[in-house]
């Protein structure tokens, strides 16, 4: 295959942005690249490489001569033109939480369960960013241990919510420190300065307390790790920090694993970098994981609690490795197996 026509949905978006940019420095062998998104950008003009790229309105767009379409405009739109991408021959790889739970769409991160890829009818589902980044920390104890118990509690940036949610963050700051009312258009509260347990903004919690974000954490994981018995509870919290997700991961084994051992397994985890020297404040920060493709670890402790624990703090870049990383990874596996539609 001399190139593969490409095509990005959601390319002005905050991941869809990343996409490109991450594409062209990987050298994504593209032959084609087509940008589409919503009537408001038709037009617009973006970079691919040494030109532009004219962005197509997606609901006029025909995939039948794109071989690959990365997806990241949302579930409703995911839900509408996904499987009319794939009906037309393109192979989608979708950012979106539309299909990830669907029995005969691959839930995949190429490090942990690449072999997952091939079972797919046209669509691979990319993980939620907060599922992403603690299943890459917690496959090689998983591996060296087995996992009985998982209690998690995230703090994740504003960018998490698209590239509104930062202007939002950024106007607040503004307008809070000029002693002005701080208006909430994205958030459902005032975030600069601030905590918020509910992600996403609207249609947040289930019947049972818990939010849709936090029910990703749960089902995704069980699905990716193969294990319907895997305990998984889970708090999640957006914070003020435009980007970068942290995570604090405490670790039921079922073995003993000593944070020696951890450490070891992790280091040598594809993907995953540790950061572990407290005596010289050296953890993981959201604001050096920015711009970073790895998942770094750090914080590497015996949880004393029960017989066999470990405590962790886990920090990405939400748009890279949450995303877009993951998305163009899929990609690239996809091309050395040949496995395009
Ligand atoms: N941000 C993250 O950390 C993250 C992580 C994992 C997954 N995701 C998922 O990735 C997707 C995109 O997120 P984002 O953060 O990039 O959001 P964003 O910055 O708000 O971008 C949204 C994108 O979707 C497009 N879009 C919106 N309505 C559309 C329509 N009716 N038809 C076609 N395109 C439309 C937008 O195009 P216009 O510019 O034309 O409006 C834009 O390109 C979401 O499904 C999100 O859940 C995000």
């Amino acid at each position: 295959m001399d190139g593969i026509n490409t095509a990005i949905v959601g390319a002005t978006g905050a991941v869809g942005e990343q996409m490109r940019k991450i594409m062209q420095e990987r050298n994504f062998p593209v032959k084609n690249m087509r940008y589409m998104a919503s009537s408001r950008s038709k037009g617009r003009k973006l970079k691919w490489r040494d030109s532009y790229v004219e962005v197509e309105n997606l609901e006029e767009a025909d995939f039948s001569d794109v071989d690959i379409a990365l997806f990241s405009a949302g579930a409703k739109r995911s839900k509408k033109y996904a499987r009319k991408a794939a009906e037309q021959g393109a192979t989608v790889i979708d950012n979106s939480s539309a299909f990830r739970m669907d029995i005969d769409v691959p839930l995949v991160i190429p490090e942990v369960n690449p072999e997952d890829i091939k079972e797919n009818t046209g669509i691979i589902a990319n993980p939620n960013c907060s599922t992403i980044q603690m299943v890459m920390a917690l496959k090689p104890i998983y591996d060296e241990a087995g996992i009985k118990r998982i209690v998690v509690a995230t703090y994740q940036s504003v960018s998490g919510a698209g590239k509104k949610a930062v202007d939002e963050l950024m106007q607040q700051i503004k307008d809070f420190q000029q002693g002005k009312k701080c208006k909430t258009d994205i958030f459902p509260h005032q975030i600069a300065f601030e905590c918020l347990p509910q992600i996403p903004q609207s249609d947040a919690f289930g019947e049972n307390g818990y939010t849709t974000e936090e029910m990703k954490l749960l089902n995704e994981t069980r699905k990716i790790m193969k294990d319907e018995n895997l305990a998984v509870t889970m708090t999640c919290v957006r914070v003020p920090v435009v980007g970068g997700h942290c995570e604090a991961v405490n670790i039921e084994t079922k073995k003993e694993i000593s944070p020696a051992r951890a450490r070891e397994v992790l280091e040598k985890f594809p993907g995953v970098k540790v950061e572990d020297n407290p005596e010289k404040q050296v953890y993981p920060l959201a604001n050096s994981s920015w711009g970073r493709d790895e998942v770094f670890v750090g914080r590497i402790r015996k949880d004393y609690s029960v017989k066999n624990g470990l405590n962790i703090w886990v920090v990405a870049d939400n748009l890279r490795k949450g995303a877009a990383l993951n998305a163009v990874q899929i990609a690239e596996f996809i091309l050395k197996k040949k496995t395009v539609n």
